[in-house]
């Protein structure tokens, strides 16, 4: 598959451009936002593009020509306000779902958070703009034409994966190390039972593929 994916210079998607790009099955382009990231990428070998979340569908679409499959792990981060919470995490993401409709681009991978579409289970969080984000951005994906897969991991930590995972309703731990939603994520884009599912995710006790391969 040709995997376009977006936030390659992310925690998240730097495991993602080492796992595509040793894959065998897919073809990379990364979206990086500065020329000196697509410089490191290319350097390494990796075929990447310059684009913003903040532009407009066209040119999202115009980078995202030519690919099969889109991974979304960008996000605006913690550091920064409400308004790139709206811009990035929301419409940036809605962009690149008309993007990729547009291209025929027609699998996306959304990396989410977990239980974006439960509101009560958000409602008092202190990041509830980012899971009010998450939750339309998943919302507007479910509505789209897009064969989605939408993950909803637990607390990103940056420990070594250890390939187990538990999803839906086996999870018992409340975090996930990034290494291993990068391998989920990857392993699940060519899975057809995955499609038009949203997967809540966890580290665990199950291999990334026997948990995959049971989703229904
Ligand atoms: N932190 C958590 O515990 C948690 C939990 C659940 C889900 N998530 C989600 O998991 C995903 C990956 O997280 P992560 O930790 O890998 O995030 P990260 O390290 O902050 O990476 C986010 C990437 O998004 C890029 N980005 C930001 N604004 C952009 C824009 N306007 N246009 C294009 N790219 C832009 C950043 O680019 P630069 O490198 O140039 O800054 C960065 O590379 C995100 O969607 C996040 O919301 C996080």
């Amino acid at each position: 598959m040709k995997v376009f994916l977006i936030g390659g210079n992310g925690q998240v998607g730097k495991h993602m451009v080492n796992l595509l790009q040793e894959s065998e099955k897919h073809e990379l382009t990364a979206m990086v936002r500065s020329v000196e990231q697509a410089a490191q990428l290319k350097e390494s070998g990796v075929k990447a593009v310059v684009a913003d979340l903040e532009a407009n569908v066209d040119e999202l679409a115009e980078v995202m020509k030519g690919s099969d499959a889109v991974i979304f792990t960008a996000g605006s981060g913690g550091k920064t306000g409400p308004d790139k919470t709206l811009l990035v995490d929301l419409d940036g993401a809605v962009k690149s779902m008309e993007a990729a409709e547009k291209v025929g681009a027609n699998r996306y991978l959304m990396v989410s958070a977990f239980k974006a579409e439960d509101r009560e289970s958000w409602k008092d969080s202190p990041i509830k703009p980012y899971m009010v984000a998450k939750h339309y951005a998943d919302r507007m994906l479910r509505e789209s034409s897009l064969n989605y897969t939408i993950f909803g991991p637990g607390l990103l930590l940056n420990e070594p994966g250890t390939g187990k995972i538990d999803v839906n309703n086996n999870i018992k731990k409340t975090s996930i190390s990034r290494e291993d939603v990068a391998r989920t994520v990857v392993a699940a884009l060519d899975k057809e039972n995955t499609y038009r599912k949203t997967i809540h995710l966890m580290s665990g006790e199950c291999t990334i593929e026997k948990a995959l391969n049971q989703i229904s």
